[in-house]
């Protein structure tokens, strides 16, 4: 990794919203654009050189996807991003099969893509939301998960990395003691694949989303994985051009096979394109030292900010670069303003987890979330910045 690969770390910014969205490397920049400059034709359906060569980088990327994954080729769908892979799911696949009384299991740390739509299929299903509880550092532990579950349970969606207490979730075990009780386990990665290793096939769970833009890639592109038997019965919520093999009139529709079937109408195909960039990008780095990496650098921030008196972190203790925090008596977004006054991206307020407050009684938090690119040097920056109260007081106005 090299910070000059990255045009937006070129000027003095220090940005620490990387839960929100990450910065591009150049590679990921030029891949997006040679396809605009270049191969500009459409997928799957042109018969000419250029459309020819945008099939093959579209496919190739499915590809890559799936070795990053661990998944097979038929089993990686290009969405728009995480919240319609989890809007997909929810719909497609669960919406048939859900029947009055059964239980999906959430946590209340979930971001809002990973409870709206749970919220809206319990309502039409007449299905009820349970919560697993959270332990007293706001982690889910296998234990309060086989409390919770019920022999209605039918489905646990959460999060492998939550994007404000930021604790990695024990999943492999939850997940086998979620098929022994046939129950199904949804796994929101948007906060958890950029970060770390995922082995789909080791997790054997049933279903895995994320965005690329949280992992260098570009806006608008994501992934809905599952397993092949599951997406061959989830309905496609989008019919169009491109999924069907034939139609001729309302009793006459015939579907394509998977993948194709689940990715209606032209798709961000530059954004593809860019997802390839992106995923050679962090293979270089390697994902267990991306994930190295950052717990390093989180930990060099948290005993930083422990010995500030006037800050309350909310999650010490977690195995992810996010730390949530608050300055005393300091209403969190005047925290962002008086930081951006130094050039400093922080997020502030509830970062979309809105029930999470339910749990810590914190309604608003400021946040920071870091990758791979940010540098000890930035946190001391950050850290000078934040240790003198009364300049924050003075100047946050
Ligand atoms: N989910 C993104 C975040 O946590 C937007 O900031």
């Amino acid at each position: 990794m090299n910070r000059e690969d990255f045009p937006m770390l070129q000027s003095n910014i220090i940005y620490f919203d990387n839960g929100a969205t990450t910065f591009k490397p150049k590679s990921v920049i030029d891949a997006t654009s040679y396809y605009y400059s270049e191969i500009s034709a459409n997928a799957h359906r042109g018969d000419y050189e250029i459309s020819y060569k945008v099939d093959v980088a579209y496919e190739n990327t499915r590809k890559k996807v799936a070795n990053f994954i661990n998944a097979d080729r038929e089993e990686v769908i290009f969405t728009s991003g995480a919240t319609e892979s989890l809007n997909m799911i929810a719909t497609g696949f669960f919406k048939p099969i859900l029947e009055p009384g059964d239980e999906i299991l959430l946590t209340l740390s979930e971001h809002a893509s990973n409870v709206l739509p749970w919220f809206r299929l319990a309502k039409e299903c007449g299905a009820i939301i349970k919560y697993i509880e959270l332990d007293s550092n706001l982690h889910v532990t296998v234990s309060n998960t086989m409390a919770a579950i019920t022999p209605n349970t039918k489905v646990i969606s959460i999060a492998g990395i939550t994007n404000v207490v930021g604790d990695e979730r024990p999943l492999k075990e939850i997940i086998s003691y979620a098929h022994h009780n046939n129950i199904f386990v949804v796994v929101d990665g948007a906060q958890s694949v950029p970060h770390m290793k995922t082995d789909v096939k080791e997790l054997d769970c049933d279903f895995l989303v994320f965005s690329a833009h949280k992992m260098c890639g570009p806006t608008g592109v994501g992934v809905l994985f599952g397993k092949k038997e599951l997406l061959e019965v989830l309905e496609p919520i989008n019919l169009g051009g491109g999924m069907n093999e034939s139609f001729d009139n309302i009793d006459s529709i015939y579907l394509k096979e998977l993948p194709t079937r689940l990715e209606a109408g032209t798709p961000n195909i530059a954004g593809v394109i860019g997802l390839s960039a992106a995923i050679d990008y962090l293979n270089k780095i390697g994902m267990d030292n991306i994930k190295l990496y950052e717990i390093k650098l989180k930990k060099y921030l948290i005993n930083k900010l422990k010995n500030i008196p006037h800050i309350s972190v909310l999650n010490e203790e977690c195995d992810s670069g996010i730390v949530a925090f608050n300055v005393d008596g300091v209403f969190p977004q005047d925290v962002a303003y008086y930081l951006n006054k130094y050039n400093i991206c922080v997020r502030a307020g509830n970062h979309c987890a809105k029930i999470l407050k339910n749990a810590t009684g914190i309604k608003n938090t400021v946040r920071v979330s870091l990758y791979f690119y940010n540098t000890e040097s930035e946190i001391d920056k950050f850290v000078e910045l934040l240790s003198d109260k009364e300049r924050i007081v003075r100047e946050m106005i």
